[in-house]
């Protein structure tokens, strides 16, 4: 009988002896998601497996929606759904599909007691037998970007993982889910670009896994990711321009001006997906911004689902995220939808972001 370790070095063992007897390489070893995961349970502070059964559930998943958007543009699935969900805004078919995706691989992997989820006005109670001992309750945000479908542009899955408070017992309640960012156990997120990759923290740092689609496993290719202290790309939505605080426009003013010492001007770059923004940021130094405007005064971005995991992303990686004013794992949650503005990426960059608000925009500080 293999054991679950056994299971996970396979397709390793597989691809390592063809790669093997076919080009008499010397092998070398790569490390999938579920190894991975497996090896670094220890340093789980509560590891008795389930946080890592809960990341693997969420990794199968994502490979499932992968293949789907993959092939969008083959298959029926898409344009509008016809319905809008709890934001007003149109929902795709791609939303539903993984929507359904990520709630059913929480759902049977027995680990997760409720969910909030961007596309379900109220958190779903997971209460099936396989769960009546779970632990952890999940935020997510199962399609970003899902403007860009149709197009062809990356697009991602944000998710964000707490236990249940101590104080809590009997049903799960919006309560559970009322925790402040620093709480997080884990988050992560998934980019379905022009290679699939998911990329997570514990609180032990960032590591990212590519999709090997030859044997359909997730292998380290991103260890102890860093972010830039400095970076030379911003990313904010323009075309609100003329809405932006005073902080913000100096700011941007800053970024367009011309000086050699810090390498400006930086380079404007928006993809309209948070998640691939943020991804190439992380990895190559950057601000990504989605301020308060006058059409959205709290901004647009969601506090529990897409901006307390990418902080704490962040910062793990030695980045920084803030609403402008104040540390984004600090902020206390009051609803499942929030909004908050967002201030995130190179750590230098977004201090200076914030010396802006400071010194212009003070009067817009909502916290
Ligand atoms: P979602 O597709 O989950 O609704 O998120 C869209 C978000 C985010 O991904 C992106 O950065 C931002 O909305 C873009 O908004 P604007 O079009 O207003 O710039
Ligand atoms: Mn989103
Ligand atoms: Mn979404």
């Amino acid at each position: 009988m293999i054991d679950e370790t056994n299971f996970y070095e396979l397709p390793y063992i597989f691809v390592s002896n063809l790669t093997h007897m076919f080009t008499h390489k010397p092998l070398r070893r790569f490390i999938t998601l579920g190894q991975f995961i497996i090896e670094r349970q220890a340093d789980f502070p509560f590891a008795k497996g389930e946080l890592s059964r809960l990341l693997r559930d969420i990794g199968i998943a994502a490979k499932l929606v992968n293949r789907e958007v993959t092939k969008a543009g083959l298959a029926d699935i898409l344009g509008d759904m016809g319905e809008t969900n709890v934001q007003g805004e149109d929902q795709k078919k791609l939303d539903v599909y993984a929507n359904e995706q990520f709630i059913n691989a929480l759902r049977s992997g027995g680990e997760c007691m409720a969910i909030a989820s961007e596309e379900n006005e109220d958190l779903i109670d997971i209460d099936s037998v396989v769960s009546k001992d779970a632990k952890y309750v999940v935020c997510m945000d199962p399609l970003d970007g899902s403007s860009n479908i149709d197009v062809n542009v990356s697009i991602g899955t944000i998710f964000s993982i707490y236990r249940r408070p101590e104080h809590l017992t009997g049903p799960t309640s919006i309560e559970d889910f009322m925790q402040k960012g620093v709480d997080q156990v884990a988050a992560g997120y998934v980019i379905y670009g022009s290679s699939a990759m998911l990329v997570y923290t514990t609180g032990k740092g960032v590591n990212g896994f590519t999709l090997d689609p030859s044997i359909g496993e997730f292998c380290l290719s991103h260890p102890d990711m860093v972010m830039p202290k400095d970076g030379a790309i911003y990313s904010i939505n323009e075309g609100n321009h003329l809405h932006f605080p005073e902080g913000v426009k100096k700011y941007v003013k800053y970024c367009q001006e011309i000086d050699k010492e810090t390498k400006r001007p930086y380079s404007s770059r928006y993809i309209g997906s948070l998640v691939a923004d943020f991804h190439r940021n992380l990895i190559k130094g950057g601000i990504y911004i989605y301020p308060s405007t006058l059409k959205s005064p709290k901004g647009k971005l969601r506090l529990l689902y897409e901006c307390n995991p990418l902080a704490f992303i962040a910062e793990q990686a030695g980045g920084k995220a803030s609403d402008g004013f104040n540390r984004i794992l600090e902020l206390q949650p009051t609803s499942l939808h929030q909004r908050t503005p967002l201030y995130i990426g190179s750590v230098n960059m977004v201090d200076k972001a914030e010396e802006m608000m400071r010194i212009y925009s003070a009067e817009t500080a909502n916290h």
